[in-house]
């Protein structure tokens, strides 16, 4: 059986914890597809070539994950040849036996426009920026600076020409705003169990 789920949203929705949980609920394989325009920012150089030659090696260096990594990812995201060097990457990965989620920003749009189930997990800008600054470790930069970098970053992801974020028509919307992480992970899985059903 091959089963899809695309999670889109914007930055600190909650998709990485919703689509970890939902790989462990159901047995999917996951791939966090931000991790991909990670690895072309940080690789320094020409981001295009940069993407041509991506390897799942460069997926596991230790730094991706940081506020820089991040700017740079979405940065390089907006230049259409880096977003079609990983369009391949990205459909292999679900050409898998057993089902896979996939999470990021045009996955349910433009990667899999036929996957089975398309959530869009979203929150207001602040909550999300409430989100990150307590997650991080060390509080060097403000909460406020920290709002301003989601709502640049949101800017930068909704605004591009190619494939700017949005839901898809088709998509459940998810807005985690007045939901704890376990009631998201609930609702999430609970559109998947009804569509699993169902195939
Ligand atoms: O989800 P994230 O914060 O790791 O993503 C980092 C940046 O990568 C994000 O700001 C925009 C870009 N991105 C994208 O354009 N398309 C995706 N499918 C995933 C991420």
């Amino acid at each position: 059986m091959q089963f899809t789920v695309a999670i889109d949203g914007p930055a600190a929705a909650g998709k990485g914890t919703i689509s970890r949980a939902i790989a462990r609920e159901f047995g999917f394989a996951h791939l966090d597809t931000g991790l991909l325009y990670r690895a072309v920012g940080a690789k320094g150089g020409n981001p295009v070539l940069a993407a041509q030659e991506l390897t799942p090696d460069d997926l596991a260096r230790a730094d991706l994950r940081s506020l820089e990594a991040g700017e740079a990812a979405s940065r390089v995201a907006a230049i259409p040849e880096v977003r079609a060097a990983l369009v391949a990457f990205q459909r292999d990965f679900a050409r898998r036996e057993g089902g896979a989620v996939l999470d990021g920003r045009d996955i349910g749009t433009v990667i899999f426009p036929m996957a089975e189930v398309k959530l869009f997990v979203t929150a207001t800008p602040e909550t999300r920026a409430r989100r990150r600054w307590l997650e991080a470790d060390e509080k060097s930069a403000s909460y406020e600076d920290v709002l301003n970098q989601v709502r640049e970053r949101d800017a930068r992801d909704m605004g591009r020409a190619d494939a700017p974020l949005r839901p898809a028509d088709d998509a459940v919307l998810l807005d985690t705003t007045e939901m704890s992480i376990a009631q998201a992970v609930d609702a999430a899985k609970a559109s998947i169990a009804r569509k699993l059903a169902q195939v």
